[in-house]
């Protein structure tokens, strides 16, 4: 059967794309104009085109012509919003909501029988639920009957608290949102726990066995283990977050060392028992639950549910941007794979 063509604006290293692929889609093209994502996309969506550009200002009337791109399925995508901004029903056209008038565009042009567009949970309260019913408007005026929901990716085999608001459009029917898959979390431990403290080099053998299911899943198609440079701290770094109890923060040290870190997520560490919470962009707060060390890129990826043998490639800082901005694949599969039933 032919599969349904996929194109994935502002694609990152391709968390959402996996997911799209491992339900069975055809990714044909995506665009960031993220350069170091790209090369990470590249390496591990071997059949999907890439395209570096600024999704301001691309035509898609272009971009399907360049890439022969006359039926496209699905158009997916989570477009960064730096504060909407609305009027009546509508969201105006600032330069705080082009990027997200990009995506209408591409919606637009291509009219595909679905679009998918994540974003953060928060932009369902904005302006008291203002910005999602103009996002609703904009989509239904292109003809498309809009769901939105947000999804808890715990529900779904991944092992981290992450919420993301969906919106998917079909033109035909509603969107009915994936139930949970599951009501056993995957903890961080088990996600993890077979990944040692120190660093190994890229290509190295794993030094142990797989200690439970999901990381028997993640190894499925890898025999190495890659991505996996501790980040060395300093002795008082080390001494403080030593005092730090598993699934703790802050609170748990001395009174008087509350402020030596201003922020409210200051000295947490994972809780081994418990799917981990957002894994972010790696900054250097959050710790692992008994390593007195930050996680490692591939700990992280094993976290948003990346399978081993997606490699991440760049700058260590690079590549946990690159995760830490990703879609959970399971999570994205979960939602394909319902899209693929009502399509
Ligand atoms: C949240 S990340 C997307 C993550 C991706 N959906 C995934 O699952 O891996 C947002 C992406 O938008 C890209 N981006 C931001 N501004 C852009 C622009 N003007 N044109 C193209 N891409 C842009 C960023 O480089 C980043 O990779």
């Amino acid at each position: 059967m032919k599969k349904s063509i996929v194109i994935d604006l502002f694609s990152g290293c391709g968390g959402l794309s996996l997911g799209f692929e491992m339900a069975g889609f055809d990714v044909k093209l995506a665009i960031d104009n993220w350069e170091d994502a790209l090369v990470t996309y590249r390496f591990n969506h071997k059949n999907t085109a890439t395209l570096n550009a600024d999704l301001l200002n691309l035509d898609p009337a272009k971009v399907e012509q360049d890439f022969n791109l006359h039926e496209v399925d699905i158009i997916i995508g989570g477009p960064p919003c730096q504060g909407f901004s609305v009027a009546g029903k509508r969201i105006i056209d600032d330069d705080r909501n082009k990027l997200y008038r990009s995506f209408v565009r591409f919606v637009d042009h291509f009219k595909p029988k679905a679009f998918v567009m994540e974003n953060v949970p928060n932009i369902l309260s904005i302006g008291n639920g203002a910005v999602r019913d103009a996002i609703i408007h904009d989509f239904s005026a292109l003809g498309y009957k809009v769901a939105y929901k947000v999804l808890i990716a715990s529900d779904y085999g991944v092992p981290q608290n992450r919420r993301r608001a969906i919106f998917v459009g079909l033109l035909k029917s509603e969107f009915i949102f994936p139930k949970p898959t599951t009501e056993i979390r995957v903890t961080t431990k088990e996600a993890i726990s077979d990944l040692p403290e120190e660093t190994k080099n890229d290509g190295e053998g794993y030094p142990i066995r797989p200690q439970s299911e999901y990381q028997r899943l993640m190894r499925v198609n890898s025999s190495t283990l890659n991505n996996h440079q501790a980040t060395v701290h300093t002795a008082e770094t080390k001494r403080i977050i030593a005092m730090v109890p598993d699934g703790c923060n802050y609170k748990c040290l001395p009174k008087e060392m509350w402020s030596l870190r201003k922020v409210h997520i200051a000295w947490t560490r994972m809780d081994s028992k418990k799917p981990c919470f957002t894994i972010d962009t790696g900054h250097n707060h959050h710790f692992h639950y008994s390593f007195n060390r930050v996680p490692t890129v591939r700990e992280s990826a094993r976290i948003q549910s990346f399978p081993d043998d997606f490699l991440f490639i760049g700058s260590k800082g690079s590549q946990l941007k690159q995760v830490g901005n990703a879609v959970p694949p399971f999570m994205a599969k979960e939602i394909a794979k319902q899209l693929l039933k009502q399509l």
